[in-house]
């Protein structure tokens, strides 16, 4: 059976570079996977009252999604040098209630993008920082930074650099012979 890989971006917004390398990312997705993107932008601020008085609706959905997961890729930008709120606030909501974790054990893979040249640095450690927390084992190298992303896709979305197109298909080669372990 096909195993499926939930992608979460860190962008809502249409045009997003995130969004778009995901997409690179459904269409090139291993052997033996599916790569499915898990919106996010649904989830309502999460409110630790919600685990005693009941939740969104839209969290149990979320959170059976994620339970299902062979494995979770992160793609994100950054917000002033640390993870975007809708990202931040999708691993607030799928970690509770307390001992119920939907991310326990989930093989991941952090990407960052950034229209500049630091590449997103710090929202790629911020949010492994909160992986190491929710026990989710994360592929160390290669760590994927993506600078200057603009300039990497064509008007149609499509990602037109040579160099980058082959370097995401070997991390997605070594992240799939990581997540097999799990
Ligand atoms: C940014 N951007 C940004 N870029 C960066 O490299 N480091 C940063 O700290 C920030 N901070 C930041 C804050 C806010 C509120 C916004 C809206 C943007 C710029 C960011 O890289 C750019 O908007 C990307 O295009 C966002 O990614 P998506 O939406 O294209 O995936």
């Amino acid at each position: 059976a096909e195993k499926t890989i939930g992608i979460l971006v860190g962008s809502l917004r249409k045009e997003s570079f995130s969004k778009k390398t995901a997409n690179f990312l459904i269409a090139n997705a291993p052997s033996g996977y599916t790569f499915e993107l898990i919106e996010i932008g649904q989830l309502s601020m999460y409110n630790q009252d919600f685990d005693e008085e009941g939740s969104p609706a839209e969290y149990k959905p979320f959170r059976d999604k994620i339970k299902s997961l062979a494995g979770v890729i992160f793609i994100t930008p950054e917000y002033n040098r640390s993870v975007p709120a809708v990202l931040k606030n999708a691993l607030d909501v799928g970690s509770r209630p307390y001992g119920s974790s939907s991310w326990d054990g989930k093989p991941a893979l952090v990407i960052s993008t950034s229209i500049s040249n630091i590449s997103g640095f710090g929202a790629n450690h911020h949010l492994r920082q909160s992986l190491v927390f929710l026990n989710m084992p994360t592929l160390q190298q290669p760590e994927v930074y993506i600078a200057n992303i603009q300039n990497l896709f064509d008007d149609e979305g499509h990602l037109n650099s040579e160099e980058t197109s082959k370097f995401l298909k070997d991390v997605l080669a070594a992240f799939k012979a990581f997540a097999a372990k799990f």
